[in-house]
């Protein structure tokens, strides 16, 4: 078990080149199971959940290979397997993903449930009740979801989604590509990730237009050819390190971004005193003094992003006055809360919404990641509560942060990993 000791109290400043994204790269290489061509993935992230999905390929049987230039080749041409193991699935619930795409090639998948999560109960009933619209025929047997259609592919529909699902709209996409006439999702999301997932299956021959818009309607095509596609930039991981300059007053310049997907979380920064300059692919962000408090409420894009609540709430618990931090997306994604509270922020929760007082100093302590963006909280605490703060249970950032204490350091943080004594590796030096 790893964990990361921080010192806190040191201003940032440096620059950062922020990674493709981890939300995009997902669907992106799980859409080369539509084709049995090589489908080219260029700025994939190297993180614990890319690793995860390509081993889910692999277990399929698709032939994966990485090039020098770190581009990623998916061929999904024969497959051996057209399930989806839980040991798998238990640690990235986004395998969910390979619903779609199996079932509009092949006319048959079986993906184990992704089971309890740490930010909610997560369900997956919007994805099996539009795939049911589309004609498969889906039954829960022994943990997993057995899907399959009679007539071997699937069928146009015009589905309405209760609620706006990031990864219910790709999985659709996907799966409307290949089927028999056209598909019209209504109430679709529209975040960037969504919009990049839809140009790649365009790239292979999909028939989509509206992506980025509530209305994406899909004319099925009976076989889609391979692609090269460059992945996004990470708009999580890019507001991650704005809100890290902007808490330690410090001044960072990221490259290979794109300001357009930051708006909601960058115009909350100005609200907090922060200066922010913007180029075409970069971003600037300047603090030169003790952030103000600034309320944010989470909604689908263009609102503001619930993966920046947890980063948010933190700024707030240093800054000069009162705000509130109301979460829409996900019950039960404030678990970080318990461990600012250790390190000393005043933060009151009342249902869906955490009322928090800024205080002028955090106090190191051992905290524990809960969850991705909660990890990525409790980083951003250690970099400006005084003393030493020790977060045990990193993996979780791995899931979602390339190299992020290398990347910090760089900028003048001093942060560093390290085994401790109940981890294998030491137990075999002893
Ligand atoms: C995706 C992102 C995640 C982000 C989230 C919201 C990926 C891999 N993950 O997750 O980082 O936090 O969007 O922006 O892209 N819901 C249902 N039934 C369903 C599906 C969803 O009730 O079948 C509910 C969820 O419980 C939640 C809301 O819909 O309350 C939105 O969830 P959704 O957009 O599906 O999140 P993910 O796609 O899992």
């Amino acid at each position: 078990m790893e964990s990361l000791i921080i010192r806190g109290g040191r201003e940032l400043r440096g620059e950062v080149r922020i990674g493709g994204a981890k939300n995009a790269a997902l669907p992106v290489l799980i859409s080369a199971l539509l084709t049995d061509q090589d489908l080219l993935v260029a700025n994939v992230p190297h993180l614990r959940d890319i690793t995860t999905t390509l081993e889910l390929l692999g277990r399929f049987g698709a032939r994966i290979e990485v090039d020098e230039k770190s581009v990623i080749t998916v061929n999904a041409g024969t497959l051996t397997s057209r399930r989806a193991p839980y040991e798998l699935v238990k640690t990235m619930r986004a395998s969910i993903l390979v619903l779609g795409p199996l079932l509009a090639r092949f006319g048959e998948a079986e993906v184990s449930l992704p089971g309890g999560c740490a930010i909610g109960s997560r369900p997956v009933d919007l994805h099996v009740r539009a795939l049911e619209q589309m004609g498969a025929t889906i039954a829960v047997e022994g943990g997993y979801i057995k899907a399959s259609t009679s007539g071997g592919r699937l069928h146009g529909a015009k589905i309405v989604f209760d609620t706006v699902t990031v990864t219910g709209t790709e999985n659709l996409m996907m799966a409307a590509s290949l089927a028999q006439g056209t598909t019209v999702l209504e109430n679709a999301a529209r975040e960037p990730e969504v919009i990049d997932l839809a140009n790649c299956l365009i790239a292979m021959g999909a028939r989509i237009v509206g992506a980025g818009s509530d209305v994406i309607e899909i004319e099925g095509v009976s076989s889609l050819s391979g692609a090269s596609h460059r992945v996004i930039p990470d708009r999580i991981e890019a507001g991650t390190f704005l809100v890290a300059a902007a808490v330690t007053q410090g001044e960072m310049h990221l490259h290979d971004v794109n300001p357009a997907h930051l708006d909601a979380v960058t115009a909350r920064l100005r609200d907090a005193g922060a200066e922010i300059s913007m180029t075409e692919s970069g971003v600037s962000l300047t603090m030169r003094q003790r952030p103000r408090a600034v309320s944010i409420s989470t909604a689908p894009y263009p609102g503001f992003p619930t993966d920046m609540q947890a980063q948010f709430l933190l700024l707030n618990c240093v800054a000069e006055g009162a705000a509130s931090v109301t979460e829409h997306i996900f019950e039960n994604r404030f678990m970080h809360i318990h461990e600012l509270q250790r390190m000393g922020a005043d933060i009151n929760l009342h249902g869906n919404t955490a009322l928090v007082q800024g205080v002028k100093q955090l106090g190191g302590a051992q905290v524990m990641a809960t969850d991705l963006r909660a990890s990525a909280c409790l980083v951003l605490a250690g970099l400006v509560a005084r003393e030493q703060t020790v977060i045990d249970r990193i993996y979780h950032i791995d899931r979602g942060y390339d190299c992020i204490e290398e990347k910090l350091s760089q900028c003048g943080a001093d942060i560093r990993r390290v085994s401790d004594s109940r981890s294998p590796r030491v137990h075999a030096v002893q």
